[in-house]
């Protein structure tokens, strides 16, 4: 049975200062993945979509307004087999809300499997502008980082346009894939606690308004580090990008969107050997990552669970690996 996977993400460096036109690397978390099996439906069944983790099954004729529904229905349509009987079961071992990019993961899984099931042989770039399509529709106005690193299975550079001071349309934003140089071991820590992005992303905003050249020597900063951070990832360096990524957690402090969750597992890390560890995404909870050695990786992962991480996950940062 055609059967399709997509790896979770993270913002590796730049998260917050992003927003305000600095640079931003998210990388693909290969080892964590969403998944879509498609099995034949029954003659006149129309396409079924199951979430079985869930407890979910809908048709999604019948629930035209569901995101996955519209995005499969438009995927069938765009490889010209609008009307097929099949059922499909969404799997995925991402955390949801917690900023590792689970729905794009889920969407591209969804578009990989019934391309495959179609025989239709869709590029990176089609399945990711398909994604970002539906996110469009259903959630305003997604930076278009998740669907890329998701959709290329590739680390990105990304750099949105500076803050609109006007009215004027935004301008697209620059996205280049990164080359990583030597496989890089990352260690993931969920706090368990769950934050709404839009709510640190609005006290920054409001922090930013009450003192601009403070807030803008920032973001500055992290824009700096995570030039250099690139170069590291380029060259392999894992010492120096470890550094970096301290460098950028006590930038985020600064910002405040750290949280006493996250300083303790990403204390927990360093003292168990971590190159480096900072928050990822927006904060106030969410996950840390951690870059580790291969040889470490498994005694920072038990450190991280005796220190109360609801969710750990070991994963090597690659060249583009695109894998079905
Ligand atoms: O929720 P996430 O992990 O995709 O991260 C949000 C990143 C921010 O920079 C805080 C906000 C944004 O829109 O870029």
């Amino acid at each position: 049975m055609p059967h399709a996977s997509a790896p979770a993400k993270l913002i590796l460096c730049g998260e917050h200062a992003v927003v305000y036109g600095r640079p931003a690397i998210a990388v693909p978390l290969s080892a964590v993945r969403a998944s879509a099996e498609v099995c034949p439906g029954t003659a006149g069944s129309g396409l079924h979509l199951l979430a079985p983790d869930l407890g979910a099954a809908w048709i999604a004729a019948d629930v035209p307004d569901n995101p996955l529904s519209e995005l499969a229905r438009t995927a069938l349509a765009r490889f010209g087999h609008a009307n097929l009987d099949l059922s499909v079961t969404l799997r995925s071992a991402i955390p949801i809300a917690s900023g590792m990019g689970s729905g794009a993961a889920i969407a591209t899984a969804l578009v990989r499997a019934l391309a495959a099931a179609v025989g239709a042989t869709p590029d990176p770039a089609e399945i990711s502008m398909m994604v970002y399509a539906s996110e469009q529709r259903f959630h305003g106005t997604p930076s278009g980082i998740d669907n890329t690193v998701v959709a290329f299975e590739q680390a990105i550079w990304f750099v949105r346009s500076r803050l609109a001071q006007t009215d004027a349309p935004p301008l697209a934003p620059l996205i280049e894939p990164i080359s990583v140089g030597t496989p890089l071991t990352l260690v993931i820590g969920d706090t368990g606690v769950r934050s709404a992005t839009r709510l640190p992303v609005a006290a920054v905003r409001a922090a930013w308004e009450a003192d601009l050249p403070t807030y803008e020597g920032y973001f500055d900063a992290i824009g700096t580090l995570v030039t250099q951070a690139r170069s590291a990832l380029t060259t392999g360096d894992a010492p120096t990008l470890g550094h970096l990524l301290d460098t950028n957690q006590a930038l985020l402090e600064q910002l405040g969107v750290s949280s006493p969750e996250l300083e303790r597992l990403i204390q927990v890390a360093r003292q168990a050997g971590a190159l480096g560890a900072k928050l990822s995404g927006a904060g106030w909870g969410g996950v840390m990552l951690a870059l580790t050695t291969p040889s470490s990786a498994p005694t920072i992962a038990a450190a991280l669970t005796n220190a109360g991480a609801t969710h750990v996950f070991i994963t090597e940062l690659n060249e583009s690996i695109i894998s079905p």
